[in-house]
């Protein structure tokens, strides 16, 4: 017996599920990377508000990645957690060294666009299949990084009219 023997998820179809988030885990994995820079690198009249905003954000990030590799063993399947087989599977690009905050918030924003657009092209996958706790996942992290958008597009937005 194996963990979908229990769930009522068809094996086949818990492969799918779990392979389309061992894509996604991979994504998180580069972004959390990358936050972490941002915290560290920043640089500029913000320092302070966005020093812990980054913070906030690779704590956020380091939350989804665990919930992520936990659905995919609670799928019967196994995550990966080498980064070479990330960066093999990931869209996301490594970034390094940027301080400036413009360049920062907008390759933030930029990420979670693309991140938002897979979450959900996931959560109709999985609906597709009956996976119920992938589809409730995909749709808080929906609700939640959209609230993140618009608080770093509303950060930009008030730069510029300076
Ligand atoms: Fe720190």
């Amino acid at each position: 017996m194996t963990v979908v023997d229990y769930t009522g998820i068809k094996k086949k179809d818990a492969e799918t599920v779990a392979s389309v988030l061992g894509i996604f885990l991979a994504d998180l994995q580069i972004f959390y990377a990358n936050l972490r820079g941002f915290h560290w690198n920043i640089k500029g009249k913000s320092f302070f508000a966005l020093h812990a905003k980054f913070e906030e954000q690779y704590d956020y990030i380091a939350e989804k990645i665990d919930e992520v590799a936990e659905r995919i063993l609670m799928l019967g399947e196994t995550p990966e957690n080498n980064y070479s087989y990330y960066l093999k599977l990931s869209s996301l690009k490594e970034v390094s060294g940027v301080s400036c905050e413009i360049e920062i918030v907008n390759t933030i924003l930029d990420t979670y666009k693309i991140l938002i657009d897979k979450e959900r092209v996931i959560l109709e996958i999985a609906e597709e299949r009956k996976d119920e706790a992938t589809v409730s996942l995909m749709s808080d992290y929906i609700r939640e990084q959209e609230k993140t958008v618009w608080m770093f597009a509303s950060f930009l937005e008030a730069q510029c009219k300076q």
